[in-house]
């Protein structure tokens, strides 16, 4: 297993380019499936959570060649399993958004349940009601869920609450249902709006992505696309932080600045510097961060990803922060290993009382899932001394080659690759 060094210290100069956006980029993965032939995805970003779904795409019967321009073709899928097995669904969760379009194209599909992971219980209960309320027969089989229909039928869905993969997932199987079907209380993320573009390219009739009321009036049949990923607006809030918080001056090339207002006026509450500019964002760091109270919510609020790389920032500032988490259930896991670093954090249920500012000292700490290890990336950017990060690979799940993007940078970052994994 990999791990990370950073000498902390060094503030942040120069630009980094910011990939197509991982949430993105896994849903269209699945889109894929609804079309007969050769789809083509561009701006894909290397990462091992998109590797794991192409792994699934091939286990169905799909050829998936390239990297960040990915060609996906589905013509053997109708011979394959039309199954996710477990070792793969426990591997990435999103891998049971592939249940609607494997429903809407072919009327059959068996998928693991994903079981829980570190942030939480994370269930698809929602994703079931809507496939369920489109027609699909639904069975529990040995922690498998076994579905089946003769053609999905158009229906009225509410979603008891805000889900994005529930409102992906029963997207594209309304895409090729007999009728429309309108979901409500449905998602609004920015990857939802992207999908729903994806499926119109493809053929599909989508309108009203982007709002909690999505209409879609199904059809008989999608065809293959070309498309060029939206930029991960995940990625460019969490370097937004490294440069705020080591005092830098750093341009975010192709930074998704219109679906990261919440952050960014985050950012500015907490007196960082922001410029937009042809291309991008430049981000400044200011010699002293205010604190800033943040309370996760879904889109257009401020995103539970970004929520462990906020800890850090307000554990710079100079006074009180609170942070309330309120879309999982466990998503702290970073607490334990931002105070052996020196933090001042007080959990208590969903909320975070963070006091700052800290003086970061280097350690070995130890990643538990994608956002936590990317907070421990970001502390040792600060802290004094020498600060190593163990099981990186869940850093890997969600940023490409970060050593590579911030050494440009002045960052003194140096990944070492364990012999023994
Ligand atoms: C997506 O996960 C993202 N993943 C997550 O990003 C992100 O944190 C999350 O949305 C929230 O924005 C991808 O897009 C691949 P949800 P998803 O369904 O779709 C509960 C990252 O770091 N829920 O919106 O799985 C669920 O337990 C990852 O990039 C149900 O109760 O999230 C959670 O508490 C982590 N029943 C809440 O809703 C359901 O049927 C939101 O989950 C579905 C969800």
């Amino acid at each position: 297993m990999d791990s990370i060094v950073i000498e902390g210290g060094v503030p942040l100069r120069g630009a980094i380019q910011i990939h197509g956006a991982k949430n993105a980029a896994l849903l269209l993965q699945c889109a894929a499936l609804l079309a007969p032939g050769v789809s083509t995805l561009r701006h894909v970003p290397r990462l091992a959570d998109v590797r794991t779904m192409n792994r699934l795409l091939r286990h169905l019967g799909c050829t998936v060649e390239g990297e960040e321009t990915l060609t996906l073709d589905t013509t053997k899928v109708a011979d394959g399993p039309l199954a996710a097995p477990y070792e793969l669904v426990k591997t990435m969760r999103a891998s049971v958004t592939v249940m609607g379009p494997l429903l809407g194209r072919y009327g059959r599909a068996r998928v693991s349940l994903p079981g829980g992971c570190a942030i939480g219980a994370r269930p698809i209960d929602q994703h079931l009601k809507g496939l369920a309320a489109l027609g699909a027969q639904i069975e529990l089989d040995h922690g498998y869920v076994v579905a089946r229909c003769k053609r999905l039928r158009g229906a009225s869905v509410v979603f008891d609450k805000v889900t994005v993969g529930g409102t992906q997932n029963v997207m594209m199987a309304a895409a090729l249902a007999e009728g429309t079907t309108v979901l409500e209380n449905a998602a609004r993320e920015p990857e939802v709006q992207e999908l729903a573009v994806v499926l119109n390219k493809m053929g599909a009739r989508i309108r009203g992505a982007g709002t909690a009321v999505v209409e879609i009036e199904g059809v008989d049949t999608l065809h293959p696309v070309d498309h060029a990923i939206l930029p991960d607006r995940i990625e460019a809030g969490t370097y937004a932080v490294a440069a705020a918080i080591t005092g830098g001056d750093v341009f975010l090339r192709d930074a998704p600045v219109d679906h990261m207002h919440a952050v960014l006026a985050k950012l500015e509450e907490a007196g960082v510097q922001l410029a937009v500019e042809a291309g991008g964002l430049r981000v400044r760091g200011p010699d002293r961060l205010d604190p800033v109270d943040v309370s996760t919510r879904p889109h257009p609020g401020f995103p539970t990803d970004m929520q462990a790389q906020f800890m850090v920032l307000a554990s710079c500032a100079h006074g009180r922060s609170v942070i309330t988490e309120t879309i999982f259930e466990n998503r702290y896991m970073h607490v334990p290993e931002l105070l052996r670093m020196g933090a001042d954090i007080t959990v208590n249920g969903p909320t975070a009382v963070v006091r700052g500012p800290t003086r970061y000292l280097g350690t070995t700490v130890m990643a538990t899932d994608l956002r936590a290890s990317a907070s421990l990336v970001l502390a040792g950017l600060v802290a004094e001394g020498r600060t190593e990060i163990l099981r990186v690979y869940h850093l890997d799940r969600g940023y490409e080659a970060v050593e590579r993007q911030l050494a440009p940078l002045g960052a003194r970052i140096t990944r070492y690759h364990d012999a023994r994994a």
